[in-house]
């Protein structure tokens, strides 16, 4: 009887042991998230003006909650180090943020396509994933443009977000990024979206397709005289005030000016617009729920 009582009262205080070593251990899972902005990044300063009305509007959907950032691209990150400025990697930001004990991280992408950029992306971030005493959960929002419903939205936005100039003889032209990868056909994708509101607006990229000749094409067909100029990317950065805006011959606004049309420029990145960054906040409030 004697030995049975003490048989109990030593798994008793087993027990107990094992219980406050799981309450540690729970303790120590506490969540703690963060939210990583990634974008591909910019080397021109007046270009920021988008990114930080990203961050304006994601801390006022997200209010107390940790927000940091990261450049997808390692030419800009690079161009940026060389007058002082750093920028994390994506994997170096997860690295960091797995050392300060964060457990969860909400990865949104800031790009416009799932081109090469998001997909690289998307790798990194599963890597990170349920790594030995390091982050237990990443979860990586899609970029702007990849359900019909972004597109509804996008589009929308698009049309909301024209010059109150623009009268509706005249076009009006996007200039995208493009992409070798299979997702720029998300460009002519958009297109379709764009004329069922408006027969005008048309869609080209410096890097992929539909080319600047292919803009042309429409312009001269429909006998438009004048042209506004709009940059399809996240930022008015190097590609907008360059290849679009330009005072090079080949730029966009050069080659469009010596066909004899009336060229309007609008240096301002999509998201300086509020209701484009909407649609990335929506992409990560779906997947905000842990
Ligand atoms: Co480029």
């Amino acid at each position: 009887m004697k030995n049975l009582k003490i048989y109990l009262l030593v798994l008793l205080s087993l027990f107990g042991a094992c219980n406050s070593l799981l309450m540690a251990e729970n303790h120590a899972m506490e969540a703690k998230k963060v939210i990583l902005l990634v974008a591909f990044g910019t080397s021109v300063p007046e270009a920021n003006v988008a990114y930080q009305n990203i961050d304006d509007e994601f801390r006022k959907a997200f209010p107390n909650q940790e927000i940091r950032w990261a450049y997808t691209s390692k030419m800009i990150r690079t161009k940026l180090k060389k007058s002082g400025i750093h920028f994390d990697s994506p994997a170096e930001a997860l690295a960091k943020l797995g050392e300060q004990g964060f457990t969860h991280v909400y990865v949104q992408s800031l790009h416009i396509i799932p081109g090469d950029e998001y997909h690289w992306l998307l790798t990194t971030a599963s890597r990170f994933n349920n790594m030995p005493k390091g982050l237990k959960v990443t979860v990586a929002s899609s970029p702007l443009l990849v359900t019909h419903n972004d597109m509804l939205l996008a589009s929308k936005a698009i049309i909301e977000n024209l010059p109150a100039e623009r009268k509706a003889s005249e076009a009006v032209v996007f200039m995208g990024h493009g992409s070798h990868h299979g997702s720029n056909i998300y460009y002519s994708g958009l297109q379709y979206y764009l004329w069922q509101h408006d027969k005008y607006i048309y869609v080209g990229t410096v890097e992929g397709a539909p080319e600047l000749e292919d803009v042309i094409g429409h312009l001269e067909k429909n006998k438009i005289k004048k042209v506004w100029l709009m940059p399809l990317m996240a930022v008015a950065g190097d590609h907008a005030k360059n290849d679009m805006a330009g005072s090079e011959e080949d730029s966009w606004k050069s080659v469009l000016e010596n066909k004899g049309y009336q060229v309007h420029v609008v240096l301002k990145g999509m998201a300086e617009y509020d209701n484009v960054v909407d649609i990335w906040i929506k992409h990560l409030l779906e997947k905000y729920d842990i």
